[in-house]
């Protein structure tokens, strides 16, 4: 719900899901990561830099850690610090962007703190649970 409207996934299709993102890495136009708390093994999350424009050096990023078990603990702030730098770093980009639900405040908080500001509003882009959803449209910059 926190990430988009609710649609009823198969196994299957998590399987095909799980095939195109690494078709897309293949292709350098997705980059997904799993978040683990160690020492713990196993995947707790995943992030990923997609719909990379190589010209622009623009991506779009997403993160979920998928128990709530495991949030609030500074896990998706790391995960994120990580991620960005890959992105400046490794991938050499210039602006990230991302759009999160108006009443997710805890991911807000976490995006802001990383330096991402607000530069717009798309007004009911989701239908979720019987409602139009506000998404905010953020942005962080390299420099
Ligand atoms: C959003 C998400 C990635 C954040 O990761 P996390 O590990 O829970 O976050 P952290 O523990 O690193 O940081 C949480 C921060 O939010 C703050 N916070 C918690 N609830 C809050 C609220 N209701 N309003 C404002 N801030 C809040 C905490 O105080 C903490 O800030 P601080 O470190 O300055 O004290 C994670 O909760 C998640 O995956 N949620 C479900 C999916 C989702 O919402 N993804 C983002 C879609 S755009």
């Amino acid at each position: 719900m926190l990430l988009g409207g609710y649609i009823p996934v198969t196994r299957n299709m998590e399987k095909e899901w799980i095939q195109a993102a690494e078709e897309s890495l293949k292709k350098r136009s997705e980059f997904h990561f799993a978040i683990e708390k160690l020492p713990e093994a196993g995947m707790i999350g995943s992030c990923a830099l997609s719909d990379v424009d190589w010209l622009s050096r623009n991506c779009l990023l997403g993160i979920a850690i998928y128990a709530k078990k495991d949030w609030g603990q500074g896990l998706g702030f790391e995960a994120l610090e990580l991620l960005i730098d890959f992105g400046w770093s490794h991938l050499n980009l210039q602006r990230i962007e991302l759009g999160v639900h108006s009443h997710n405040p805890r991911a807000k908080h976490v995006y802001e703190k990383l330096g991402f500001k607000h530069y717009g509003t798309a007004h009911g882009k989701y239908f979720i649970n019987g409602e139009y959803i506000d998404t905010d449209l953020m942005e962080l910059h390299r420099e």
